[in-house]
């Protein structure tokens, strides 16, 4: 469970199972409230933070109204090739390492992020490639600038066309994630599902190693999870048909929908959007396994194939990424923790429900090569199996079966 972020300030409104709002101005003076048990339990108590003089001012969103070329093709060397193959620079000091499950993520204690040697830093790179998402507690001296120096040592930093930017004004190549407190719950604009995406896709250079910092969010128990979703795993649930079928095909990845909301609310758009046509299955080139690279947020069409099956594979897909729960890790965040994930990889979503809490993260994300599908890609799932003897997973649907009970 994460730790609380900040010093709870009680409410002296009825303990209620729904979200309780209370004006800013209410929330010193009154007393805390206890429920009828040795505990002071009380089901979804909502306890709202006092965030005046607010120690993130700095990082608040902003939407400055400049516009800025197309970005380039350029080089990209991935330095999770130089990492040690057992991450032995990285995990030297650290305290405890252990994964969330078989194919996506690894939390590391013990590790401090801000003095990492350019040899972890590789380490962690190469780590991230493998598991997906890595998670950190606690980086109180993991500030903007090593999180931005991080960034730059695994590439070009990507500049977000759209969202929010800090409001200190240097940091255009900072993305701000923020809820307000008291805010309207957003999850009526997003189905579930369609809020899985990874960062950013339609770029012709799409994100790998990405860095996201929480500066405030809901105490514990107060939701804001941050789910991940392996990429890998997904393309190794589907039948060697369907893989054969995919790997044939590309998908059309647009910005559209994001610059025309912007514009719709009034903000500016920083870049002309753009739609890229990748891979539907790319491999990466650290593991060398082969990954779906779909995007339920940003893949309009499928192309070369007709708009019904088009529409019928997105819809299949979609459900694969959002539902398979073994290949999903769930992060609780505390106060300064940082998730990196490969963004090549994985896709993500973010929890709704946390309203009236403030949630505010920042991130970091560095352009990676163009995506491709090597003939040497392999699957993670028949590596691994061959590596710890496991044996080959059934996929014929011979044994069709109801666990139900
Ligand atoms: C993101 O989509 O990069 C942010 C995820 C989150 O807010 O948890």
């Amino acid at each position: 469970m994460a730790p609380s972020l900040e010093e709870p300030i009680a409410l002296s409104t009825p303990p209620a199972l729904d979200t309780v709002v209370v004006p800013k101005t209410a929330i010193n003076s009154v007393k805390p409230i206890a429920g009828d048990n040795k505990f002071g339990y009380v089901p979804g108590r909502t306890i709202v933070e006092n965030h005046d003089n607010y120690q993130h001012e700095d990082f608040l969103p902003s939407f400055p109204d400049v516009h800025w070329v197309p970005i380039e093709p350029h080089s990209y060397e991935d330095r999770g090739l130089r990492g040690d193959p057992n991450f032995r620079n990285l995990l030297q000091d650290a305290t405890a390492v252990f994964d969330y499950n078989p194919k996506i993520g690894t939390e590391i204690h013990g590790v401090d992020l801000a003095t990492l040697t350019d040899a972890q830093k590789d380490d962690l790179a190469r780590l991230i490639a493998y598991r997906g998402v890595v998670f950190f507690r606690s980086q109180k001296n993991f500030d903007i600038e090593a999180q931005r120096a991080l960034g730059r040592h695994f590439g070009k930093l990507h500049k977000h066309a759209t969202t929010a930017v800090p409001k200190r004004g240097d940091l255009q190549d900072v993305h701000v994630v923020y809820t307000g407190d008291n805010s309207g719950d957003n999850r009526a604009l997003f189905s579930p599902s369609f809020l899985w995406h990874s960062d950013v896709t339609y770029e012709i250079q799409p994100p790998s190693y990405t860095s996201l910092k929480l500066l405030t969010g809901p105490p514990s128990g107060g939701g804001g999870d941050t789910l991940w979703s392996s990429q890998y795993a997904a393309y190794d649930v589907l039948s060697p048909f369907m893989q054969n079928y995919l790997k044939n095909l590309s998908a059309l990845h647009s910005a559209d929908m994001q610059a025309n909301d912007s514009r719709a609310i009034g903000r500016p758009v920083r870049r002309d959007p753009v739609t890229t046509k990748h891979p539907l299955i790319r491999t990466n080139p650290v593991t060398g396994w082969n990954a779906l690279f779909f995007n339920p947020g940003f893949v309009t069409k499928i192309v070369g194939i007709p708009k019904a099956e088009s529409d019928a594979i997105v819809k299949y897909l979609t459900d694969v990424v959002a539902t398979t729960q073994e290949m999903h890790a769930r992060f609780s965040w505390g106060k300064d923790d940082v998730a990196l994930w490969d963004n090549r990889t994985t896709t993500h979503s973010a929890s709704y429900g946390f309203t009236p809490h403030r949630r505010h993260a920042v991130r970091v994300a560095c352009h990676a090569e163009r995506p491709v599908l090597e003939d040497s890609g392999k699957s993670q799932e028949e590596e691994l199996n061959a590596l710890y003897g496991l044996p080959a997973v059934d996929k014929d649907g011979s044994r069709q079966s109801n666990y139900n009970d």
